[in-house]
């Protein structure tokens, strides 16, 4: 399926006005999901109707990488939008993914078809947000659940907690993952790279007013957060990550309709990097298909990442309290979800959002930022696209 256009773009005039077109999905695509609003990812056109995704490494000081999954479930998102985007031109996308050590990258292809039609998820690409606030706790309509499991495709499920008692259940193991993040030296560096404290729109990471907490705990983050020390004062003294939790978890658990977990339909033990790719497509239409049906979505990943983390044995902090803590959390996975962390694909809460005139959130990095250099190339086709936006 995949031509070799790799030197089609080397000439300029092959660019032109055509390439408006792919470099607005490119735009649309930008507003994907990714773990932490990372964006992993990079541009590079290879002429009209191709685009080379250069994957970026997971950092190693993000500790929720745990086998760069996040990373990949991102990228697969991001396949799944640029296919919705391009349905608008009549195009169906093709891709391959190639793994070379730590680098990755996925080659799409847009071509003609006189079948495709405007994806019906294309209009809310880009006001599907990440909502960490109260929902409503009306519960979800069978035709809404139906709609929301048609979406995620036969090779995943999803199963629903509604209930006090199976909320708890999964809010009691959300608890424990926000007890290991917000009390290692780990989890505070990660704080401070994707965390801004004073813009609620930053191009990465994510602002302070959209992780959904109350105004107290808000103003003790950044304070708390300047120091190791500090970190430990409020953690030992004031309960730091209890009264975090109490809001993030328990609250925010129950003022939803539902928790969910996604899980693969086969009884595999090991996925591949493409199963997991495939699972960040699945969940970008479950969530578009949340949006477009008024309800708003907040993952939970931290359970999942450390659970598995424990499971492999990996030293991810210094505090072996902490490894111990991740060991409990495996086993409290094992006994609420029946499986593995690594075999869960995806955790959340979903529910219709209670509306707020302010909405800070995670921008996006500028197209330009996003391209791979190719300098004169480029620069004419961006020219022609500011032109005709
Ligand atoms: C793999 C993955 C894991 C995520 N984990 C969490 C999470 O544990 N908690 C959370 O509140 N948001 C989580 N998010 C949401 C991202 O933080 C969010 O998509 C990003 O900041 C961009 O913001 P937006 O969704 O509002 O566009 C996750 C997203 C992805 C794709």
């Amino acid at each position: 399926m995949l031509q070799n256009t790799t030197s089609a773009f080397k000439n300029p005039s092959s660019v032109g006005s055509g390439a408006t077109q792919i470099i607005k999905v490119l735009d649309r695509a930008r507003w994907a999901p990714s773990g932490d609003n990372a964006q992993p990812w990079k541009f590079e056109l290879q002429g009209q109707r191709a685009v080379r995704v250069h994957i970026t490494p997971p950092s190693e000081q993000v500790i929720y990488e745990y086998g760069g999954r996040p990373t990949l479930i991102a990228i697969g998102a991001l396949i799944e939008t640029m296919s919705i985007a391009a349905s608008q031109y009549g195009w169906s996308t093709a891709y391959t993914y190639h793994r070379k050590g730590e680098l990755s990258q996925v080659d799409m292809v847009f071509t003609d078809c006189d079948h495709t039609t405007t994806d019906e998820l294309s209009e809310y690409i880009e006001q599907r947000t990440t909502n960490r606030f109260p929902y409503e706790t009306e519960l979800l309509s069978s035709d809404q659940k139906q709609r929301l499991e048609a979406a995620i495709g036969p090779n995943l499920k999803v199963r629903w907690r509604e209930d006090w008692r199976s909320k708890w259940q999964a809010i009691a193991t959300n608890m424990r993952a926000s007890k290991l993040f917000f009390s290692i030296h780990e989890g505070m560096v990660m704080r401070e790279k994707g965390v801004h404290f004073d813009d609620d729109y930053p191009e990465k990471g994510l602002p302070i007013s959209s992780v959904g907490f109350s105004k107290p705990i808000s103003a003790m983050i950044p304070w708390a957060s300047k120091t190791w020390t500090r970190t430990r004062i409020l953690n030992r003294y004031l309960l730091g990550w209890l009264s975090a939790s109490l809001e993030l978890d328990v609250s925010r658990g129950f003022n939803s309709a539902a928790l969910f977990s996604m899980h693969w339909t086969d009884d595999k033990t090991e996925r591949t990097d493409e199963e997991i790719i495939g699972a960040g497509r699945a969940l970008q239409r479950f969530w578009l298909t949340a949006e477009a049906q008024g309800l708003a979505l907040q993952p939970s990943y931290g359970p999942i990442a450390f659970s598995a983390l424990a499971d492999d044995n990996v030293r991810f902090t210094k505090d072996s309290w902490a490894l111990r803590d991740a060991r409990k959390l495996a086993n409290s996975i094992q006994r609420v979800y029946g499986t593995t962390g690594d075999q869960i694909a995806f955790l959340g809460r979903v529910g219709k959002p209670i509306k707020r005139s302010d909405a800070p959130r995670s921008w996006r990095q500028p197209l330009a930022d996003l391209m791979k250099d190719q300098e004169d190339d480029l620069h004419e086709a961006m020219t022609v696209y500011e032109r005709s936006a």
